[in-house]
């Protein structure tokens, strides 16, 4: 009865805390200082920046790049932002699509250029008058600044190349200067409102993370843990999941990316869930791992607690002032200390040799990633390399035990068969073991850190957790789940 009170007490605290109409919103006010910060750092010229195409297919959800819509807001498809800037002044036009009242019945109501300059405060145009207004505005041999994914020569090209070449297609020959850096460099640092939105995706993330461990037991399948949590996420107002959701169990727990989630959970697994909502276009990006059987076995509390141990000591150390580069090296050095002394890697300073014939850390062979990236619109967002007030970011190292290790990854050379015959041991007791703990960070005005995504993650709080489930478990199996089960199981 308590845990209930407690549970509906949050529920209700979440709503508070995603609900509240005015702070969700990001002022006109906020995006005219991005443009004009961009304006200040790039000079006279012309910026142009790109909105994304509508999808090619019907009936897919279009979302907005991100660089356009840092700089606007702006959420309907083939828009364009110009700003002419000059001695300091700037003429800022909004392209987007005209109404259309028979198209809006199938594809949905549009603003119109009126909307859009009430919707964003800058004047709004029809995106067909964009050609002309370039060509009136620009001199041959001018140089056009900008923002998108401009890439003529990758061999695939997104959307938003598209649109430019077919734009320049007619216009005269011009200087491009891609400006995306000096965008991408304005992002790094996030406001009041930004942090705002990224309280509320984890808040809503860290809320899945409780109906997992409410639901997992051995035999339901990944793919039933990761419909609780889209549908969680949705149900609290996110409008996707920031990536594809990662629920590896098992084996895929040693998966970085791995997302195909259709494996049956057996006792005695752990299970990586790695999971973000967007809300307001902002993601979240939050790992737990768990025992799905309730308790972690001594090899996998054994790699638990050293993860977190790193994750530990760099949270610590993040601080304004405190560089990536030191982060990285404090967590790789409790894990190679911690690796060592489980009989993994040889010793915590070990190499093995590469395939070129370099020499590798041995830490690599389990840690193969990064410690963390920022994260805002996209959920591998634009930081800087020092931390400061307003950066937000993940901490999330990893263990991962890979079940080919040693025989496909490890190249077959006599000094790593002796490396391979030192850790086997080892090797085999923590087989399958894939354990990654992520959270998520602001840098406070003071300096310090504040911890944005407080789902349970200490061994015994999440052995508590999963406990508490048992005593009351909140999603049952669905109705004739077993006949779908074995469906399933046939068509595979
Ligand atoms: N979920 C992707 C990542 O952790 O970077
Ligand atoms: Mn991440
Ligand atoms: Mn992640």
């Amino acid at each position: 009865m308590f845990l209930r009170l407690l549970q509906s007490l949050r529920f209700v605290l979440l709503l508070l805390a995603i609900a509240h109409p005015l702070s969700a919103q990001i002022a006109h006010e906020e995006f005219e200082g991005r443009r004009a910060a961009l304006a200040a750092v790039v000079g006279d010229g012309i910026i142009l920046a790109m909105g994304s195409a509508a999808p090619p297919q019907d009936y897919i959800a279009f979302h907005q790049n991100s660089l356009f819509r840092y700089l606007t807001g702006f959420r309907e498809t083939n828009a364009a932002l110009a700003m002419v800037v000059r001695d300091g002044g700037i003429e800022e036009i909004l392209f987007v699509n005209p109404r259309d009242p028979a198209t809006e019945t199938w594809e949905g109501y549009r603003v119109g250029p009126d909307g859009a300059q009430a919707a964003t405060g800058i004047r709004g145009r029809a995106i067909q008058e964009l050609p002309g207004f370039l060509n009136r505005r620009l001199r041959a041999g001018a140089r056009l600044h900008i923002v998108g994914n401009y890439q003529p020569a990758a061999p695939l090209r997104d959307d938003v190349t598209q649109r430019f070449l077919s734009l320049l297609a007619q216009l005269p020959q011009l200087e491009l200067v891609p400006v995306n850096d000096e965008v991408n460099h304005l992002r790094g640092v996030k406001s009041e409102a930004e942090q705002d939105l990224l309280r509320k995706a984890t808040a809503i993330t860290v809320e899945a993370h409780r109906e997992v461990a409410r639901a997992l037991a051995p035999g339901h399948n990944e793919f039933e843990i990761q419909a609780l949590v889209e549908y969680t996420f949705r149900r609290y107002g996110a409008e996707r999941p920031a990536f594809a959701s990662i629920v590896g169990s098992g084996p895929n727990s040693t998966i970085l990316h791995y997302n195909a989630n259709d494996r049956f959970m057996e006792d005695g697994d752990v299970v990586v869930v790695d999971i973000g909502a967007s809300y307001g276009g902002y993601a979240a990006d939050v790992t737990r791992t768990y025992p799905v059987n309730g308790r972690f076995s001594d090899e996998q509390r054994a790699i638990y607690q050293l993860v977190r141990d790193a994750q530990a000591a760099a949270e610590a150390r993040a601080a304004a002032g405190v560089s990536v580069a030191e982060l990285n090296q404090v967590a790789d050095s409790v894990l190679a200390r911690g690796l060592a002394e489980l009989g993994l890697i040889e010793a915590p300073n070990a190499t093995f040799e590469g395939p070129g014939g370099q020499a590798i850390p041995q830490l690599r062979l389990y840690y193969m990633h990064g410690l963390g990236h920022g994260i805002g619109l996209d959920v591998h967002d634009p930081w800087p390399p020092v931390l400061q007030p307003g950066v937000a970011f993940t901490l999330e190292p990893g263990v991962y035990v890979r079940p080919n290790l040693l025989e496909e990854v490890i190249p077959d050379t006599p000094a790593n068969q002796r490396t391979i015959e030192a850790i086997r041991p080892a090797f085999q007791r923590f087989i399958n073991i894939g354990v990654r703990i992520e959270d998520d960070y602001i840098v406070r005005d003071d300096g310090t850190l504040e911890w944005i995504s407080p789902a349970p993650r200490e061994v015994a709080e999440v052995e508590a957790l999963l406990a508490e489930a048992r005593a009351e478990p909140r999603v049952g199996p669905a109705e004739r789940r077993d006949e779908w089960v074995e469906w399933y199981r046939r068509m595979k």
